[in-house]
C-alpha cells in the first residue's frame, strides 16, 4: 500500500458560541474519518481553527467589556476543551486571527488583484449615524414596503416573504441603537466571480469533487448566473485590513477558508517542520485535501474558495464532503424543549464516545439530516455496544483470568472463524474511507451478533462445570476474545477511548488496522475491568433539563471578563421580613402586551420586550426568560410588569421595568380581557 499524504479541515466554528450537537455532527464525521484513515497507515493532517472575525463577535465583545481579542481567546478555548472531550483529534487547533492569516489573506488578494478579478465601486447602504457604522440586514428592522407589516428585516420580510434592499424598507431603524439610519455611500471591493464561471462549472463537475446532490444544486445558482462577490467591509470592522485600501476590511468569509492554509502552516512551523506547505498547496501538488463542511456553507466553498485559490495560482480541494444538519428528537434544536445541548452540557451527563457511536450509525456520504432521538440512543448504545460488543469480552475475559492465568491457549480453536472476521476488516475499512459509516456499523454488529451467537452455542460457562472440559472452555474463552479484539479494531475510529482501554486490557502495541492480521495465542492479558456503562436515562433526562435551564453557561467568557455585571440581578427577599402594605403599594403593577420579543445577540438568557404599557411610548424591557420561551410564543401575550422600577442599565440596553414571572421563568399572565396599562393590584 502507499501512503497517502492527506490534509484534513473542518469548517471553523464562529468565536461567538458554544459547540453544540449540531456542530458535533461535522466534527465527529471527519475525527472518524481521519483516525480511519490513519489506521490504514496514510499520513493524515487534520486542522481547523475558530472563526474569529465579524461584525458579530465585535459587537459580543463591545457587549462583554471585552476586546475581541479576549472575547475570542476565551471562546477558543471552550471550543477546544469541547473537541478535546468529544475525542477530536486535530493536530492544530488556531484562529483566523493570525499573523499567518493576515499575510495569506494579503496575498491570496494582492494575486487576484493583480489577475484583474478585483474591482472597486460605490454601494450605498444604510449607515446608523450614532453607532457610526454601515448596518448589515441583521442590524436594520422596518416596515415591509409590500405588505406594510412593521419589525422585518432588511433582507426579507417575514410575512409576505418578498425580499427587497434594506434601504427600501418603511421607517427603517437600527436594532442596535434605534436610531433612524441615514443612507450613505462608500468604495466596496469586490471579488469579480463571473470571471470563474467556466472554471468553476468544470470544477464543480469533476469526478468525486461534490455530492452529485450539490452539485445539482449548484447548476442552478450557474444558470441564474454568478455575480461579483462584495469583500469589504468599512471600518468599525473585527478582521484584517485590506492592503492599499485604508479602513476597508475584508468580509470575514474571504479570510475564513484561507485560515485553513494559515492554520495549516502554523501546524508545520510549531509541530511537524519536515512538512512542506507548498507541497500540499501548491498547483501540481499530488497530495489530497479534503474539507467536511455543513450543508449551510456550500456556496462559499464551492464557488468563492476555489475561485479565490484558481485566481491566486493556488490548488483547489480536491474535494468537499458535506453532512446534512442534526436535528434532536424529530425536531429543530430548541432551547425551550431542553433539545439544544451543548457540548459541555453532554459530557457533564453522559460518555462522549457513545454518541461518536450514535452518530457514526446514522451517517453515509449522502448530504441528509440526521435526527438525534435521545430514546433511539440509549437503546442503540446499550444494546450494541454494551449488549453485544462488551459482553463478548466479559463472558470470556472471566474464565481467562480466574482459571487460566490471564494467557489465552496455545492454539486457535477456529481459525476459520477468526479468518472470517479478519477478513471482514477489507469490506468495512472501505465503508469508513466511503464515509459510509451506517454501513460500516451495520457490518460490524454483525460480526458481534455471529461472535455472541458463537459463544451462546458453545456456552463456556456450562462446560466450565464439567470435568475435563478445561481445555475447551480455555480454547472458546480465547477464540472470543480473538473475535472481540477484531471488533475494537474497527470500532476505533469511532470509540477511541474505548479501543485505547481495550488494547491495555489485550496488552496489545497498537490498534493499527494491520495489527489484526495476528491471531493472539499463548497471550498474555490483563485482568477484565467494566468497560463501559449503560447510557441510563436519569442522565439523559438530566441532560435535558440542564439544557433547558443552563443559560447562563455560554455566557461565561463574557461575564468571567465583565465582574461588574456577574452579581446576580433579583435579590430574593427573604420570607420573615414582612413588608407593611405601603410597601407594597410602592410598587406600580401593570398589564402591558408584547408588541415585540427579540433574542438578545450575546445573551442566552435573555429576551429583549417591546411592551405596550398603555403609555404613548412602548417600554423596552429585558427579562431573563429565554430557556422558557421563543419570542415568537410571546408575541400579543398579556404580562404584569413592575412599571415603576428604576430603570436599569444592562450591557445590552437599558431595561425600563420588569416582567413578573412565577417559579423558573413562567410567565404570569393576566385574564385576556385586561388591557395594557390595567392597574394590578
Ligand atoms: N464559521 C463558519 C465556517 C467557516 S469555514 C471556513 C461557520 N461556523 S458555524 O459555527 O456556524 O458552523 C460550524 C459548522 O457546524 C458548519 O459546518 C455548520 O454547517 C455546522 N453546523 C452548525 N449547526 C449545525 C447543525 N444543526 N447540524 C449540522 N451541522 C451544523 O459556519
Ligand atoms: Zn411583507
Amino acid at each position: 500500500m502507499s501512503v497517502r499524504k492527506i490534509l484534513v479541515t473542518n469548517a471553523l466554528p464562529y468565536a461567538n458560541g458554544p459547540i453544540h450537537m449540531g456542530h458535533l455532527l461535522g466534527y465527529i464525521q471527519a475525527d472518524i474519518w481521519v483516525r480511519a484513515m490513519r489506521s490504514l497507515g496514510h499520513d493524515v493532517t487534520y486542522v481547523c481553527a475558530d472563526d474569529a472575525h465579524g461584525t458579530a463577535i465585535m459587537l459580543s465583545a463591545k457587549n462583554g467589556g471585552v476586546t475581541p481579542e479576549a472575547y475570542i481567546a476565551s471562546i477558543q478555548k471552550e471550543h477546544e476543551n469541547d473537541f478535546a472531550a468529544f475525542n477530536i483529534s486535530f493536530d492544530h487547533y488556531d484562529s483566523t486571527h493570525s499573523s499567518e492569516n493576515q499575510a495569506r489573506a494579503e496575498e491570496i488578494y494582492l494575486k487576484n488583484h493583480k489577475a484583474g478579478h478585483i474591482a472597486v465601486r460605490p454601494v450605498t447602504q444604510l449607515f446608523d449615524p450614532e453607532k457610526q457604522m454601515f448596518l448589515s440586514d441583521r442590524f436594520i428592522k422596518g416596515t415591509c414596503p409590500k405588505c406594510n407589516t412593521e419589525d422585518q428585516y432588511g433582507d426579507a420580510c417575514e410575512s409576505c416573504g418578498t425580499t427587497y434592499n434594506a434601504i427600501e424598507l418603511l421607517n427603517p431603524r437600527s436594532t442596535l441603537s434605534g436610531s433612524t439610519p441615514v443612507e450613505k455611500s462608500s468604495d466596496h471591493y469586490f471579488f469579480k466571480l463571473p470571471d470563474f464561471n467556466n472554471y468553476l462549472q468544470q470544477w464543480t463537475r469533476d469526478q468525486g469533487r461534490l455530492p452529485v446532490s450539490i452539485a445539482n444544486k449548484l447548476d442552478e445558482w450557474f444558470e441564474a448566473g454568478l455575480s461579483d462577490w462584495d469583500i469589504s467591509r468599512d471600518a468599525p470592522y473585527f478582521g484584517f485590513e485590506i492592503p492599499n485600501a485604508p479602513n476597508k476590511y475584508f468580509y470575514v468569509w474571504v479570510d475564513a477558508p484561507i485560515g485553513y492554509m494559515a492554520s495549516f502552516e502554523n501546524y508545520i512551523k510549531t509541530k511537524r517542520p519536515e512538512l512542506s506547505f507548498d507541497d500540499y498547496w501548491k498547483k501540481d501538488s499530488k497530495n489530497e485535501v479534503y474539507h467536511f463542511i455543513g450543508k449551510d456553507i456550500v456556496y462559499f466553498h464551492a464557488l468563492f474558495w476555489p475561485a479565490m485559490l484558481e485566481g491566486a495560482g493556488y490548488r483547489t480541494p480536491t474535494a468537499l464532503f458535506v453532512n446534512g444538519f442534526l436535528t434532536v428528537n424529530g425536531q429543530k434544536m430548541s432551547k425551550s424543549r431542553g433539545t439544544f445541548i451543548k457540548a459541555a452540557t453532554y459530557k457533564e451527563h453522559l460518555n462522549p464516545e457513545q454518541l461518536r457511536y450514535y452518530f457514526a450509525s446514522k451517517l453515509s456520504d449522502k448530504v441528509e439530516d440526521s435526527d438525534l432521538n435521545l430514546d433511539d440512543f440509549i437503546q442503540k448504545v446499550n444494546s450494541d455496544l454494551v449488549g453485544k460488543v462488551i459482553n463478548i469480552a466479559s463472558r470470556c475475559a472471566k474464565f481467562i483470568n480466574k482459571d487460566f492465568n490471564n494467557i489465552l491457549s496455545k492454539q486457535c480453536a477456529e481459525p476459520e472463524l477468526v479468518q472470517h472476521f479478519i477478513d471482514a476488516g477489507q469490506q468495512i475499512m472501505q465503508s469508513y474511507e466511503s464515509r459510509e459509516f451506517s454501513t460500516a456499523i451495520r457490518q460490524i454488529m454483525a460480526l458481534a451478533d455471529k461472535a455472541n451467537q458463537y459463544i451462546d452455542e458453545k456456552k463456556p460457562w456450562a462446560l466450565a462445570k464439567q470435568e475435563g472440559q478445561a481445555q475447551h472452555v480455555h480454547d472458546i474463552c480465547s477464540v472470543g476474545i480473538n473475535l472481540f479484539r477484531q471488533l475494537m479494531v474497527y470500532l476505533q475510529p469511532v470509540l477511541p477511548t474505548l479501543a485505547s482501554e481495550v488494547q491495555q486490557f489485550l496488552k496489545l502495541e497498537h490498534f493499527h488496522f494491520a495489527s489484526r492480521e495476528t491471531v493472539l495465542t499463548d497471550w498474555e492479558i490483563n485482568t477484565f475491568t467494566p468497560l463501559m456503562q449503560r447510557v441510563d436515562k436519569k442522565a439523559v433526562d438530566a441532560m435535558v433539563d440542564a439544557s433547558k435551564s443552563s443559560l447562563t453557561a455560554t455566557e461565561k467568557p463574557v461575564a468571567k471578563a465583565v465582574k461588574k455585571s456577574s452579581k446576580p440581578a433579583v435579590k430574593t427577599p427573604t420570607t420573615d421580613e414582612p413588608i407593611q402594605i405601603d410597601d407594597f403599594f410602592k410598587v406600580d403593577l401593570r398589564v402591558a402586551k408584547v408588541l415585540q420579543a427579540n433574542t438578545v445577540d450575546g445573551s442566552d438568557k435573555l429576551l429583549q420586550l417591546t411592551l405596550d404599557v398603555g403609555e404613548p411610548e412602548p417600554r423596552n424591557v429585558f427579562s431573563g426568560i429565554r430557556a422558557q420561551y421563543a419570542p415568537e410564543d410571546l408575541q400579543d401575550k398579556l404580562v404584569v410588569m413592575v412599571a415603576n422600577l428604576a430603570p436599569r442599565k444592562m450591557r445590552f440596553g437599558i431595561s425600563n421595568g420588569m416582567v413578573l414571572c412565577a417559579g423558573d421563568g413562567i410567565i404570569i399572565s393576566p385574564a385576556t380581557d385586561a388591557k395594557p396599562g390595567d392597574k394590578v393590584s
